[in-house]
C-alpha cells in the first residue's frame, strides 16, 4: 500500500535544492531544508524568496500563496532535524564522497521506512546507496533545471530499490504535476544519453567540415522543430560541462556515440567554453547576447 507522504527533507539548497523545496512546498508538502551552515541557510532563504517573488511578478502566485508556500518550509543547518521526513531528497554538490557521507549519516536520523532520494546527474545511485544500511530504500530522482518549471523528472531505480519505493515516488511526483520517467542506473539516464549522443554527432559533423555551424543548427531548428540547433545548445550548456558529461558516459558505457569529438577537448583546453567565456562554436558579444559573429 502506498505510504502517506507529507514531509519532505531537502539537503543542499543551491540551484537545484532550493527549486526542489519550492516545488514541494507549492504543492502542499511540509519541507525541511538543510544546508551545511548558517550562511548556506541564508543563501537558500534568499534563493527561495527571489524565485517566489518572480512567480508573483509573473502572476503565477498571489502574495498570499507565496506567504503560505514559504511558511511550509523550515530551514536549518542540522541534519538531525530531518527525523520527521517521509522522503529525503539530497541535492548537494556532485561529489560521491560527500553524498555517501550524507547517506551514511541519515541512517541514525530518519525513520527506517523513509525514502532516500538523490538528485545526482552522473554518479552511480547504486554506489551512493551502499553507504546506507537500507539500500533498498534509496532511489534517484533527477529533476531538471529549473526544478519549478521543468516537468521531467527521471526516476532511477537500482537493482535493489524496493518496488514500493518506486511506486511511492512516482505517486508523489504525480502530485507535483511532474512527468516521471523510470530508468536504470547508468550515467546519463534517458535524456542525457540520447541528447549528448546527438550533440556529439553534430560536433563531429562540424569538425569534419561536412557542413557549416549555421547549416547544422538550421537543419535541426527548421527541419526537426528543435528550439535551438545542437552547436548553439552546446555553447549554452558550456563546452567544459558537455565534455565532462560525454567523458563520464563514455567511460561507463563504452558507447562510441559518447566518445567526445576531439575538437571539443581542444576548444575546452583553449578556453573556448561557449557563452560563459564569450566564445565557443559561436562568438558572443556579451554572455547572454544571442549575437553571433
Ligand atoms: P549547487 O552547488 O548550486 O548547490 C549545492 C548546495 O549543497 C550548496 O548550497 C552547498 O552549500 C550545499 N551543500 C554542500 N554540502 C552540504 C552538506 N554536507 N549538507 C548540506 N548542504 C550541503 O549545486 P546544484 O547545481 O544545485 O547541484 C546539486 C545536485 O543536483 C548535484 O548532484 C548535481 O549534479 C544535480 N543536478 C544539477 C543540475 C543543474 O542544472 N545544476 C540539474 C540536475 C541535477
Amino acid at each position: 500500500m502506498a505510504r502517506d507522504i507529507s514531509t519532505i527533507g531537502v539537503i543542499g539548497l543551491g540551484t537545484m535544492g532550493a527549486g526542489i523545496a519550492e516545488v514541494f512546498a507549492r504543492n502542499g508538502f511540509s519541507v525541511i531544508g538543510v544546508e551545511q551552515n548558517d550562511e548556506g541557510v541564508e543563501r537558500g532563504r534568499a534563493h527561495l524568496q527571489h524565485s517566489t517573488d518572480r512567480a508573483v511578478k509573473r502572476e503565477k502566485l498571489t502574495t498570499d500563496e507565496q506567504a503560505e508556500l514559504l511558511g511550509r518550509i523550515t530551514l536549518t543547518s542540522e541534519m538531525k532535524d530531518l527525523a520527521e521526513a517521509d522522503i529525503v531528497v539530497e541535492a548537494v554538490v556532485e561529489s560521491l564522497a560527500i553524498k555517501k557521507a550524507i547517506f551514511g549519516e541519515l541512517d541514525g536520523i530518519v525513520s527506517p521506512d523513509a525514502i532516500l532520494a538523490t538528485n545526482t546527474s552522473s554518479l552511480s545511485v547504486t554506489e551512493i546507496s551502499t553507504a546506507n544500511s537500507k539500500p533498498g530504500r534509496v532511489i534517484g530522482v533527477h529533476f531538471f533545471n529549473p526544478a519549478p518549471v521543468q516537468n521531467l523528472v527521471e526516476v532511477i531505480r537500482t537493482v535493489v530499490t524496493e518496488p514500493q519505493v518506486l511506486e511511492d515516488v512516482q505517486g508523489v511526483l504525480a502530485r507535483l504535476g511532474k512527468s516521471p520517467v523510470v530508468c536504470g542506473d547508468k550515467a546519463g539516464f534517458i535524456a542525457n544519453t540520447l541528447l549528448f549522443g546527438y550533440l556529439n554527432h553534430a560536433v563531429s559533423m562540424y569538425e569534419n567540415k561536412y557542413a557549416t555551424r549555421e547549416d547544422i543548427d538550421a537543419a535541426m531548428r527548421f527541419g526537426c522543430g528543435y528550439p535551438m540547433g545542437p552547436l548553439a545548445l552546446l555553447d549554452l550548456i558550456g563546452l567544459d560541462t558537455a565534455y565532462e558529461i560525454l567523458d563520464t558516459m563514455y567511460k561507463q558505457g563504452r558507447d562510441r556515440l559518447h566518445a567526445p569529438a576531439p575538437i571539443l577537448k581542444q576548444y575546452v583546453t583553449a578556453g573556448l567554453l561557449g557563452r560563459k567565456s564569450g566564445r565557443g562554436f559561436y562568438t558572443y558579444e556579451a554572455p547572454d547576447s544571442p549575437v553571433v559573429v
